[in-house]
């Protein structure tokens, strides 16, 4: 009796803690699931049916024929009876994902050790959202011609929401611009430290790189999601949405590269469910971070050039449109950029993307950031980068990736935008 009182206690003591404190990722499994096409349907359904289990696949390529499956304890019968149910061949890959998570979080914080301000690592460490615009507000004093810094809003939890603008100095105003994005969704880290990358390769890599800035000014906002961001290095790794509450008391956040004002609310391609991966919001723009992207689009009307997003994961060069198989007038000037690229990268390291439109080559997308920014904000060219996969899900390289991912990801955006600039010269 007693030790069931203290039993019971101590589940009372301990429950809110987890629940508040890090998520450790105790006992949950990730599956492997390979199956035919016939099957497609199917697991899709159920999928959506199981929002808490996290399937990386169905939003992912269509042609794939395996899955990945992060699924928490208390649903793992339920998904091998599914899987059994249906034939479906499986395997488990992670037994107990959370000596991988602690791994992986001790490397980083080692790594961050010596941080120094001004200086910054890149391929040395992931950096939270505070570190990063910290970096960001040494660069003028470092760089007081060429490095600019903007604050263009809040996330819904008040942290600001920075954007660092790169030029060379030459006093020209009104260039046209080359506007990059990172971190619209919070676990995939690659992408700020390829946003760092590129800063780095801009700024103290110059002399190399002057020809990008001769007649262009890049525009760079490393970390769009906040919120989610931060949220992935204090709590949850695998979170991937924004932080702001949603009418479902159990799940938290929006998908931003559904969030877009353009063609917005199609359920093929984005999802009115709150406790989906790709749920749209309530309305258009009702978060604070896709507004604030907006505004950056739109306050560089008439010089947005090449609108690049950076994504993980998948090697994808993505062309708008994601919201219809039709095609956009200009496709085929998109698809030399994104071929220049995908050349300079398999040339470089033999890195295989795969590029066209994203309605084609991945999945139909509606509200998301390449398609607004071509179809509203008048960008000459939009493009999602989905860079390539590292570690167990695909979203979590190690540290010791970072210099492999970002060096090869730069030789296909450095060729990509040489493209844009010789292709629209200012
Ligand atoms: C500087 O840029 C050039 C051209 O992109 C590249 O080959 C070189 O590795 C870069 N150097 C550093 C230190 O990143
Ligand atoms: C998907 O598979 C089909 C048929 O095998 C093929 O024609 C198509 O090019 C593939 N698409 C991609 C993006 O690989
Ligand atoms: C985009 O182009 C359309 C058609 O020319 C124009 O009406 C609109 O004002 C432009 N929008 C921006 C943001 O430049
Ligand atoms: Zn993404």
């Amino acid at each position: 009796m007693t030790s069931i009182l203290v039993g019971f206690l101590i589940c009372l003591m301990v429950q809110p803690m987890v629940i508040l404190a890090w998520q450790d990722y105790k006992d949950f499994k990730v599956y492997e699931l390979n199956f035919q096409t016939s099957d497609k349907d199917l697991i899709s359904r159920y999928a959506k049916e199981n929002p808490l289990l996290d399937f990386l696949g169905p939003h992912r390529a269509k042609n794939e024929s395996s899955y990945r499956v992060m699924v928490p304890p208390e649903k793992c019968d339920s998904l091998v009876k599914f899987f059994k149910e249906n034939n479906l061949e499986h395997r488990v890959l992670v037994e107990d994902l959370s000596s991988y998570v602690l791994a992986q979080r001790v490397e980083n914080q080692r790594n961050k050790k010596h941080l120094q301000l001004p200086h910054l690592d890149v391929l040395g460490a992931f950096y939270t959202h505070s570190e990063i615009n910290d970096y960001l507000d040494s660069l003028p004093a470092r760089f007081p011609k060429r490095a600019f810094v903007k604050q263009f809003g809040w996330s819904y939890e008040r942290r600001p929401l920075k954007v660092l603008t790169i030029t060379n100095g030459d006093g020209r105003r009104d260039k046209p611009v080359i506007l990059v994005d990172g971190t619209v969704h919070a676990r995939e880290w690659i992408s700020p430290s390829m946003a760092l990358y590129i800063i780095q390769q801009l700024l103290d890599n110059y002399s190399e790189n002057q020809e990008l800035l001769e007649d262009y000014d890049w525009v760079i906002m490393p970390v769009v999601n906040a919120d989610g961001y931060e949220f992935t290095h204090t709590d949850s790794r695998y979170f991937r949405k924004t932080r702001k509450p949603t009418n479902d008391p159990d799940c938290v956040g929006t998908d931003i590269n559904r969030n877009f004002g353009y063609e917005w609310g199609h359920d093929e391609g984005s999802s009115g469910d709150p406790c989906e991966a790709i749920y749209r919001g309530e309305t258009p723009f009702d978060q604070p971070e896709t507004q604030v992207l907006r505004d950056l689009m739109l306050h560089h009307k008439g010089r947005l050039i090449w609108y690049l997003s950076l994504h993980s994961y998948g090697n994808y060069l993505l062309l708008p449109w994601g919201h219809t198989s039709e095609f956009p007038e200009h496709y085929q000037d998109m698809m030399s950029v994104a071929d220049a690229g995908a050349k300079a990268i398999v040339f470089h390291s033999n890195g295989i993307y795969t590029y066209g439109s994203t309605y084609y080559v991945l999945y139909p997308t509606s509200g998301d950031s390449a398609d607004y920014a071509l179809g509203v904000a008048n960008a000459t060219v939009a493009i999602t980068m989905e860079l390539p996969a590292g570690g167990f899900l695909g979203f979590d390289p190690w540290v010791s990736h970072i210099e492999g991912l970002v060096t090869e990801s730069w030789v296909g955006v450095r060729a990509m935008a040489v493209e844009v600039i010789r292709h629209y010269p200012a």
